[in-house]
């Protein structure tokens, strides 16, 4: 869909869509139509339910009085409520109200109001935002579907004051955009499709955009001595891969050292000897969803020119079962040297991370290392759906992680952690163990281990698998893959790290 941003008007013809405000109060575009139509936006709107809360929408086809095809009426709340994840979730749902219309173009009106924190250009960009990220879809393997149910959506034109300004915003926030189509893509294809040397050249694919891209296979990983990362890998037909990623971005007088970002990448988790159950085990496919964000986040960066030298490593393997797969109580030493008994081989995303955020931290010495995981089934009991787990060793990267999340609309909540817990990786046959073997804090213990591959550095892990995927449709989210952490980590590296 083509976003284009151009003078504020009144279109005569086709389909506009205009703001009301709460209480049924017109914006003042939408005022003058109602007089070109003689009062009939106004009756309309008294003859329903609809006040101009955020949530609501209120179609008029082919009004009397006018040659207008659809007008659209999308409710904006209170002025002073307005922000930019509203403006956002507006766009979103005007989106949705639109796309399958029928018609190819639609024109929205944007205006500044009274009371409000934002320009009419900010408003504008944020909804345009918002519409693109609503956008997505995933239909490449559907060859039968009925043109009537695909978006007819080509064009959506944006009316504001400032419309220079409102465009070269939004280009910036395209750029994040077509870093979350990507991972969305990623953790939306199949596994017969998307394994771990199909994943790498996705992730290859990013050197036209400047990225530096390198792609390890078992040999060179077996040198580099990741026994961890490699045990899961090896019941696998599909070779195991290790791609790192530097966008170097920093201006010369900046800070060198990169910050880094690390991705779990397992393209399908069966559980390995320790089997998972059938029912529901296609949801595995998105157990790259770490790597995939980590993918997307430095397209996003790269995008959009980010002023930061970042780097992304993710370990990717397919967790299967067969004659060559590991088996409960092998035991794995690890790049770091410490030595691991796996009596779970389907806790098999933190042995995966082990040698991954070693790597990252010896090879880069970076400023902290964050890294995504759809690594436990707990978190999910623990948080449910829709915030991710947050587990930190450094106060100050955790609280800007936590800042970065609530702008940019993507819920973390911070989980404890601590020698208790690590005490219950304890295993009498080498330096820990891969699971607990105790029922509680599944999550934490996870995070526990993973930790002990971090040493000092500063650290945070996002547990991702409660919001990887998503059931139900949100107003800038569509059901499906989320790309939840793209727009979180970007926002992070925006807020603190660019030109510093
Ligand atoms: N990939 C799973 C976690 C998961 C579960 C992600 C559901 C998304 C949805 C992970 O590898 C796993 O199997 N974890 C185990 C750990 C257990 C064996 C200690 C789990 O959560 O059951
Ligand atoms: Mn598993
Ligand atoms: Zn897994």
């Amino acid at each position: 869909m083509k976003i284009v941003f151009s003078r504020p008007g009144l279109p005569e013809t086709g389909v506009i869509a205009l703001g009301v405000l709460d209480g049924r109060r017109l914006t003042p575009t939408a005022g003058l139509l109602d007089k070109k139509l003689n009062g009939g936006l106004k009756r309309a709107v008294k003859a329903g339910t609809f006040k101009g809360d955020r949530d609501q929408g209120l179609t008029l086809l082919a009004p009397g009085g006018g040659k207008l095809d659809r007008v659209f009426l999308f409710g904006l709340g209170k002025a002073g409520d307005l922000d930019a994840l509203a403006m956002q979730a507006v766009g979103g749902r005007l989106y949705a109200a639109l796309a399958t219309k029928g018609h190819a173009e639609a024109t929205v009106v944007v205006e500044g109001l009274k009371g409000c924190k934002m320009s009419a250009d900010e408003m504008a960009a944020e909804l345009a935002y918002g519409a693109r990220l609503r956008s997505y879809r995933f239909d490449k393997y559907r060859t039968k579907e009925k043109p009537e149910n695909k978006p007819s959506l080509k064009s959506l034109k944006i009316l504001c004051e400032g419309a220079v300004k409102a465009r070269r915003a939004f280009a910036v926030k395209d750029k994040v955009a077509e870093g979350v189509f990507l991972t969305r893509d990623l953790v939306s294809e199949p596994s017969n499709v998307l394994y771990p040397a199909t994943l790498a050249r996705k992730a290859k694919a990013l050197g036209r955009l400047g990225v530096q891209v390198q792609v390890m296979g078992e040999a060179q990983m077996k040198k580099l001595g990741m026994g961890a990362l490699l045990g899961v890998g090896q019941g696998s037909a599909r070779e195991s891969k290790l791609v790192v990623m530097k966008w170097n971005g920093a201006p010369k007088k900046s800070v060198k050292a990169p910050i880094a970002f690390v991705g779990k990448g397992v393209t399908f988790d069966t559980g390995g000897i320790s089997l998972k159950p059938s029912g529901g085990m296609e949801d595995m496919k998105w157990d790259m969803g770490g790597a995939g964000v980590v993918i997307g986040l430095m397209k996003s960066l790269a995008g959009r020119k980010a002023k930061v030298n970042a780097v992304g490593v993710i370990g990717l393997v397919e967790n299967m079962p067969s004659s060559t797969a590991q088996r409960p109580g092998d035991i794995v030493t690890s790049m770091s040297g410490q030595t691991i008994e796996v009596l779970n081989t389907d806790a098999e995303g933190r042995l995966v991370l082990a040698d991954a955020l070693w790597y990252c931290k010896e090879k880069f010495k970076p400023r902290f290392m964050v890294d995504l995981a759809t690594l436990t089934g707990a978190i999910i009991v623990c948080l449910g759906s829709k915030k991710a787990g947050l587990f930190s060793n450094n106060d100050e990267l955790a609280g800007r992680i936590e800042d970065s999340a609530k702008t940019v609309g993507e819920a973390v909540w911070r989980l404890p952690m601590g020698d208790e817990y690590d005490r219950m990786l304890k295993s009498d046959a080498a330096d820990m163990k891969n699971i607990s073997g105790g029922r509680g804090a599944g999550s934490i213990t996870a995070a526990q281990f993973l930790a002990r591959f971090v040493e000092e550095t500063p650290w945070a892990h996002l547990d991702i698998a409660g919001v990887t995927w998503s059931k139900t449709d949100d107003p800038t989210v569509p059901k499906g893959g989320t790309a939840f952490g793209v727009r979180l980590l970007d926002r992070l590296v925006a807020d603190h790290y660019e030109g510093k």
